[in-house]
């Protein structure tokens, strides 16, 4: 729809223009959302023989359908979500078999039947980018080999489990790193769960409901390989009946709560009510996330991938068996006129993945009250001259009943 790349950072005409601004207006009406206002939302980490796995499951119990998000670092990074349409549906977990070379079929969510959706996300490799390198070299420059997150040791997860904040942290650097480059850094995957719908504090401030989890990707202290490089996340999931999902780009002229970003992103798992990711296409630079610390990200689209060239997650092998066919895209963050990742070695992006139908930001507070004043007069003056039409053709109308 928006040609001019640069301008969905802001500041350009691509954001403003009046047929934009109508189907804003037409398209922001609220949208009556199928899932469930409240949620009852648990974490639990399972224990297998007394020993907490690098397994979280969250469960949101509604009063009629429950969610269930399985994350886990066994294999690579991933996660499986699943929505059933009862409120009793349970996890259930054969360790010897999710543990041992051939997982297939140690994940069930019972009843069987009872499953509306079922996707997953799967993260597989982190990317690294010379962006120096050759100015006709086409954005986002030489890739570097990239880190298979499979090749990754993780952190306990039951150190880093917050039961009150529905939150958990995944931590990791690769197990062999010769060039000591994640001796002081890591590379953490933060999940949020939400009982309710609201905004985190933290900018991009994506609007959430009990409906969905966020997960924010960290990039922290490791060494980069070149003195401008550019990081990535590859990230696959399961192909559909019909292909690969495809990634939508949403317009917004209101940027009230992620400053200069007139654009959300979103990859949809078939037709609604299904499944869902959605993130604004940007990334932070510091840990203090704010308009000078922003950096782009690009998504690229998805295509099929054999699944024997990716690095496999247990949790996904085990939930829908070793034949699925995947697609892949990969996001990078930032340009090489930056702000970057070399400014102070922090990294960090973040999304939000859920069932049902997305949640829709409506226009903000701040935003209506420009329109009102900026409509007001013109507006005022319309609806002046209306009535001044309907008062007379109302008297003319009496004097001619009179006669
Ligand atoms: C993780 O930490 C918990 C307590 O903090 C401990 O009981 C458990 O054994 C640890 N698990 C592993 C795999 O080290
Ligand atoms: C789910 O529960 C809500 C209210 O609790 C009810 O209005 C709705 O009809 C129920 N849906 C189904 C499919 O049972
Ligand atoms: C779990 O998986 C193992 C290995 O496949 C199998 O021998 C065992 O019977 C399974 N346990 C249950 C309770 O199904
Ligand atoms: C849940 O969905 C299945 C079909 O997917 C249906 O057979 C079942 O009756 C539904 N249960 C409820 C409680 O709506
Ligand atoms: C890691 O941090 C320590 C102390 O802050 C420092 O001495 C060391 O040089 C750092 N190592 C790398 C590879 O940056
Ligand atoms: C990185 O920058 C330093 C100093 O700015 C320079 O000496 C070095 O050659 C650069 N390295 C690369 C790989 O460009």
């Amino acid at each position: 729809m928006c040609t001019c790349r640069e301008a969905r950072w802001g500041w350009g005409p691509c954001a403003t223009s009046p047929m934009l601004l109508l189907s804003l207006l037409l398209s922001t009406a609220p949208s009556g959302l199928q899932g469930e206002e409240t949620r009852k939302v648990s974490l639990d980490v399972p224990d297998w023989l007394g020993s907490p796995q690098n397994l979280l499951h969250i469960q949101a119990v509604g009063t009629n359908s429950t969610l269930h998000y399985v994350w886990s670092t066994l294999g690579t990074p991933a996660v499986v979500l699943v929505a059933t349409n009862t409120s009793h549906s349970v996890l259930s977990i054969n360790w010897t078999r999710l543990l041992s070379p051939e997982p297939d079929g140690a994940l069930m969510v019972l009843p069987k039947d009872s499953i509306q959706f079922s996707s997953a996300l799967i993260f597989t490799r982190l990317l690294e980018f010379d962006s120096t390198s050759d100015a006709a070299a086409k954005p986002p420059g030489k890739p570097y080999p990239p880190y298979s997150l499979a090749e990754f040791s993780w952190n306990n997860i039951t150190d880093s489990l917050h039961l009150d904040a529905l939150s958990a942290t995944f931590q990791g650097h690769p197990k062999d790193d010769p060039r000591g480059a994640f001796a002081n850094g890591s590379l953490a995957f933060r999940v949020q769960a939400f009982a309710g719908s609201g905004r985190p504090a933290q900018p991009p401030r994506l609007l959430h409901t009990a409906d969905t989890c966020q997960l924010e990707v960290a990039l922290v202290g490791a060494l980069p390989r070149g003195n401008r490089s550019l990081f990535g996340i590859e990230v696959a999931t399961l192909q559909q009946d019909l292909g690969c999902p495809m990634i939508q780009e949403q317009h917004s002229i209101d940027d009230e709560y992620a400053p200069a970003v007139f654009q959300l992103d979103q990859l949809l798992w078939g037709s609604l009510p299904s499944g869902f990711a959605q993130w604004r296409p940007v990334a932070f630079s510091q840990e203090q996330a704010g308009r000078a610390s922003s950096l782009s990200c690009q998504a690229s689209p998805l295509h099929p991938t054999w699944a024997h060239s990716l690095p496999q997650s247990s949790v996904v092998q085990a939930f829908f068996g070793p034949q699925q066919n995947y697609c892949t895209f990969s996001l990078t963050f930032g340009t090489s006129t930056g702000p970057g990742y070399w400014d102070q070695h922090y990294l960090s992006w973040s999304m939000l993945l859920g069932v049902g139908p997305p949640p829709v930001d409506a226009l903000s507070p701040l935003i209506l009250v420009i329109m009102a004043v900026a409509l007001g007069t013109p507006g005022l003056m319309l609806l002046g001259g209306g009535m001044v039409l309907l008062l007379r053709r109302k008297r003319s109308s009496e004097y001619q009943s009179i006669n």
